[in-house]
């Protein structure tokens, strides 16, 4: 059974390896260095919560939280554990979380060619506002702006 677990600035560095690597994993070309995490801490309020089994990470969302509105930076699960409802888990963990919290908005971006995560937020029902035209390289593809009201 999955556990949660939120970290912000303070606690990040208990789990900075398993993140790190799991980023990795599922980011391969555009995963963060520490640095980049501790200055995302910094100037945006990142948080991470945690999908955990035994203190094991199975998967990670990033956001942010100002005034009203979050941003999903990221979110990554352990290949060997998708498609079992740990990133449906992450995105409704979350969403408990911001509403608690008197956000209302929630905002990510997404290559137009991630079918799985496309998916995944069309569940929640977020909606496409915006389409950046061959925003990405390598390979090309749009980026899309998608907008949750909670
Ligand atoms: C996108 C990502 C986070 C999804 O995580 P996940 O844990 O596989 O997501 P879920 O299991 O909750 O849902 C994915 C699909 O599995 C289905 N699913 C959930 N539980 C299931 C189960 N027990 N059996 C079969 N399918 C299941 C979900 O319904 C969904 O499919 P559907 O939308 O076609 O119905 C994961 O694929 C990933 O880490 N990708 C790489 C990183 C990435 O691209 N991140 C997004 C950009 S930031």
């Amino acid at each position: 059974m999955n556990h949660f677990k939120v970290l912000s600035k303070d606690s990040f560095h208990i789990f900075e390896k398993e993140i790190t690597q799991l980023d990795l994993e599922c980011f391969s070309t555009s995963n963060w260095d520490l640095d980049q995490w501790l200055t995302l801490f910094q100037n945006y309020q990142l948080k991470v919560l945690l999908a955990l089994r035994e203190e094991i990470v199975l998967g990670f969302v990033a956001f942010s939280n100002i005034e009203n509105e979050s941003e999903l930076f990221k979110i990554g699960v352990k290949q060997t554990e998708r498609n079992l409802s740990t990133g449906s888990q992450l995105i409704q963990t979350m969403i408990d979380l911001l509403q608690n919290q008197n956000t209302d908005k929630v905002f990510l971006e997404v290559r137009s060619d991630n079918q799985n995560a496309i998916k995944l937020y069309s569940n929640f029902h977020f909606k496409l506002i915006n389409r950046r035209k061959n925003y990405y390289q390598n390979p090309m593809c749009d980026a899309l702006i998608y907008r949750l009201e909670i």
